[in-house]
């Protein structure tokens, strides 16, 4: 990108440590003057699905490490090592079972779980008593996508048995092809919507349907708390990076209580290098018994997380692009701006955000979130060398 100065940074340690999410940047929001015009639109439910998921959720899902081999063990465990590890207090509360809980349904139509899960109450109760959140999965359809009992004509009988095991989050997995006609999705979320509200506990409610029918223009008003924006993510630069940066432009449809979900995050799970993290709704997906002490430091980086908690809840947006250079914008709740220099080339690069592209005059302060460091005062523009797939992480305050 542009030349500039700044340069002082360039030993490999310090690029290393330098950048890894995007994390806040995505961090799920929209701008306050298109959240008013639609919220118009949802006004009915908006205030209880505002106040379910006020900012982004945080927490972790069991699919992306474990997949088919979740049980109740690991479910502990991870409930422990979320309190041990610090995740807990840096604000990841669900912990959410994804697919393969699922047993048979008893004659009067109620779910049991398998034997991997010999007893959900109890489960959530522990789970509870860490002062964490117990999240479960489901499907719309008749079958989920692992091949497990669907929730398809037993939506209230499922919402009832989540509340009484005392379950606090649902995804909603759709795993079947796409309906020709969108009002058939659209139904299937209002139904458990409907049923999960009927049962008086604050449930929320995860629709994943991969962004068909552009779900964020109708996602709230069916109930979603948030929605998949895309495919499934894997862990590898050349995915995370499509996802991540294909969310420009469904900045508006986020807000307090309704978010862009740009799917689970990968880090720790060891196929990206330490610079090609993206993160987003923060539902982390590795083993958390077994973390380094570099992604427990990446998870709880305080700094980042506050970037995408903002309760301001704008999501951020690319405000530059040059080939593969790109700068991201988000707008702060005290006025202040975060910008991303993502460097999606494969070549250590120079990168740089002059301060009229964000709307700031004159000298600004600036800190890097992700060497949790104040860089000092800075005039009319900042320039910072951006490891190979990584990302340059800066708050700036107007002076
Ligand atoms: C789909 C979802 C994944 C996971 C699996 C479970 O692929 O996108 O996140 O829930 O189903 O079967």
């Amino acid at each position: 990108m542009h030349r500039s100065q700044d340069t002082s940074r360039t030993g490999s340690t310090t690029k290393r440590n330098q950048r890894r999410a995007l994390s806040g940047i995505l961090s799920q929001g929209m701008g306050l003057l298109i959240y008013a015009a639609l919220v118009g639109c949802f006004l009915a439910s908006a205030s209880a699905q505002e106040k379910l998921a006020a900012t982004p959720p945080m927490g972790w899902n069991s699919w992306n490490h474990f997949a088919e081999r979740i049980d109740d063990k690991m479910v502990r465990e991870t409930a422990d090592a979320l309190v041990s590890t610090g995740l807990k207090d840096a604000g990841y509360i669900y912990l959410n079972i994804d697919d393969t809980w699922e047993g048979d349904r008893d004659a009067n139509g109620v779910i049991h779980p398998n034997a991997k899960f010999p007893d959900m109450k109890a489960l959530a109760d522990y789970v509870h008593s860490k002062a964490l959140k117990l999240g479960i999965y489901s499907s719309p359809g008749p079958k989920t996508c692992a091949g497990f009992e669907g929730s398809l004509g037993h939506e209230e009988h499922d919402a009832q048995t989540y509340a009484q095991w005392g379950i606090d989050y649902l995804k909603y997995d759709w795993c079947q092809q796409p309906p020709s006609n969108v009002e058939e999705m659209k139904n299937a979320y209002t139904k458990m919507h409907e049923a999960l509200k009927k049962t008086g506990r604050p449930i929320v409610l995860s629709l994943c349907q991969y962004g068909w029918n552009r779900v964020w223009k109708w996602g709230p008003a069916v109930g979603g708390n948030l929605w998949r924006t895309t495919g499934d993510i894997s862990d590898r630069y050349s995915v995370m990076a499509e996802i991540g940066f294909n969310q420009n432009g469904l900045e508006k449809f986020a807000g307090p209580g309704h978010w862009n979900d740009p799917d689970m995050l990968e880090v720790g799970n060891g196929g990206m290098n330490e610079d090609e993290f993206l993160a987003a709704p923060l539902i982390a997906g590795n083993d958390l018994t077994k973390m380094t002490p570099y992604a427990v430091e990446i998870l709880t980086n305080r700094d980042v997380i506050a970037v995408d908690q903002d309760p301001a809840g704008k999501q951020g947006f690319r405000i530059a692009q040059e080939g593969p250079f790109e700068v991201w914008l988000k707008p702060m709740a005290d006025g202040g701006k975060v910008v991303g220099l993502f460097n999606r080339q494969r070549t250590v690069e120079q990168m740089t955000v002059n301060f009229s592209q964000i709307g700031i005059p004159g000298e600004a302060s600036i800190r890097d979130l992700w060497l949790k460091k104040d860089l000092g005062t800075f005039k009319e523009k900042y320039s910072a060398y951006v490891p190979a797939h990584g990302v340059v992480l800066i708050r700036i305050k107007s002076k």
